[in-house]
């Protein structure tokens, strides 16, 4: 009988997530329930972004045999031959509603931090073209885990993401949240991913956060995937083809 009680408490700590004297693992909890709405969810997913809510990742959303980081970036290569140029980019980010400086600058810093890694040889380019094809070697440190450095996509870390950091609701980050998930994701000593995590999450958050001040579980996992940037364009497009009406009829 003592056995098989000793036995029950050996597996309830061979099963629980935190440690009393690492406080942290209490202060920014795990997932424990995955498996009810998501299959395998240890398991990387290669070319779609599911997760608890989407577990089939988002509809209508074409992933034409790229990885899921391969998708996120497919937005910016706006000729489709798998280089993504300065100018691209530029142009991407003034379609999302990126005015013209702060597009222009976004494009220089992005292209020129994230081009050499991809390069296919070791000869430097002077247009910092993005390689889509090995875009998993520029991929950063201190980050979520969300990308595995394959460039798939990993269902559990985005929800841990969410489990450690969404204080207020479950399904959304205030500002301050995201400030300290990018602090606690910080890996020692790792400049480049810090600068690079704190950069792109200001302008995910500057694209995409709601009216009150939270940036949502879902135009985050839509930013993984990058169909948020297709929504983006469409939204902004249709409110400057509205702009023009109004200009019209004021006339
Ligand atoms: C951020 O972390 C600090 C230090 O752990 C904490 O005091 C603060 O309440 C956190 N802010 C939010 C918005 O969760």
């Amino acid at each position: 009988m003592a056995s098989i009680v000793a036995a029950g408490v050996e597996r309830n700590v061979a099963m629980s997530p935190e440690a009393p004297l690492a406080p942290v693992t209490m202060e920014r909890p795990v997932r424990t329930d995955l498996e009810t709405s998501i299959p395998k969810p240890y398991m990387a997913r290669g070319m779609v972004a599911p997760d608890m809510d989407h577990p089939n990742g988002t509809p209508g959303h074409i992933h034409n045999n790229l990885s899921v980081l391969q998708q996120h970036c497919a937005f910016f290569d706006q000729d489709d031959n798998g280089i993504i140029y300065p100018w691209e980019t530029y142009a991407g980010l003034r379609q999302i509603g990126f005015n013209m400086i702060a597009s222009l600058i976004m494009a220089i810093v992005i292209n020129m931090a994230l081009s050499y890694p991809t390069l296919p040889g070791w000869i430097p380019s002077p247009f910092f073209p993005i390689y889509l094809y090995n875009i998993h070697k520029s991929k950063h440190g201190s980050d979520s885990g969300t990308y595995d450095n394959e460039g798939r996509y990993s269902p559990v870390n985005f929800e841990n993401l969410f489990s450690k950091h969404a204080r207020t609701f479950p399904d959304k980050l205030t500002l301050g949240e995201l400030w300290n998930m990018t602090e606690g994701n910080r890996e020692a000593f790792d400049i480049f991913g810090w600068i690079a995590s704190k950069m792109e999450w200001s302008i995910l958050y500057i694209l995409a956060r709601d009216q009150d001040g939270f940036l949502s579980k879902e135009a985050i996992r839509r930013c993984f995937d990058g169909s948020l940037f297709e929504y983006c364009a469409k939204n902004a497009k249709r409110s400057r083809r509205e702009d023009e009406v109004k200009l019209l009829s004021e006339k």
